[in-house]
């Protein structure tokens, strides 16, 4: 187990450190949906945005919030991604955390915007309650959560693997298709959405489908939100 900053065990899935060394999903340019999200419902012209995101990865997102001129914090739990980063940003030195972001000591009553594209669907029911809880202790009144990708119990890979911790949503061992090989899955339905985030107000809920209309072998479904603090 890799330690936190805070010194605790850490729930981040190790597969995710092993991903990387092996050099794959390093994603390097900003996900379009979470562009639109951000351009669509975020004032990001008012003052300098300070932006958190949960699980940078390989940093796909950071150009853009770069490009914004936001002040751009995050917390990734591979430690050698994070050290690619540094080099490639080091003006990021200080504000690109190595740990885990289910358990982080956030700065308090901080943030404008807090961004997760695919990072808490790595984590339990449970590890990410606690990341909402702390988070929204982390958010300024009147600022917005967006989530981008999060997985949805009509996926097709919902009915693969073996649960975890006796937590329906979240899945493991999934050994063929689109979320294979990637550790811990977490999926939502609708209710389950409405019961992470029922301390803000939710203003944006979609879901996505994209299916293989050739062979049917798979159907990508996925949640995008945008939540309040209030
Ligand atoms: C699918 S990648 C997404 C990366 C990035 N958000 C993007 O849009 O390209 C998920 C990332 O979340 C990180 N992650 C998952 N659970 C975590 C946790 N509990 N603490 C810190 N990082 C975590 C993984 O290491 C991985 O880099």
């Amino acid at each position: 187990m890799i330690q936190n900053l805070q010194g605790g065990n850490m729930d981040f899935s190790i597969e995710w450190e092993n991903i990387y060394k092996k050099n794959q999903h390093l994603s390097i340019w900003p996900w379009s949906d979470l562009v639109s999200y951000v351009s669509r419902y975020v004032n990001s012209k008012s003052s300098r945005l300070k932006v958190l995101e949960l699980g940078c990865g390989a940093g796909a997102n950071i150009p853009y919030f770069l490009s914004l001129k936001s002040e751009y914090t995050s917390v990734e739990g591979s430690e050698s991604i994070v050290n690619l980063l540094h080099e490639k940003f080091p003006q990021y030195q200080e504000s690109i955390h190595v740990g885990d972001f289910t358990n982080f000591e956030f700065k308090k009553n901080y943030y404008d915007l807090v961004i997760d594209r695919g990072s808490l669907t790595c984590n339990t029911t449970s590890a990410i309650q606690r990341c909402l809880n702390n988070v929204y202790e982390a958010m300024k009144p009147g600022s917005q959560f967006i989530g981008i990708d999060w997985f949805s119990t009509k996926h097709s890979d919902f009915d693969k693997g073996s649960v975890v911790e006796d937590d329906i949503f979240t899945k493991m061992n999934i050994e063929s298709g689109h979320l294979s090989n990637l550790g811990k899955i977490h999926f939502s339905d609708k209710q389950h959405l409405l019961d992470l985030f029922s301390k803000f107000d939710i203003q944006v809920l979609e879901h996505k489908t994209t299916k293989n209309e050739l062979s049917n072998s798979y159907t990508i479904a996925s949640w995008n939100l945008v939540a309040k603090k209030m």
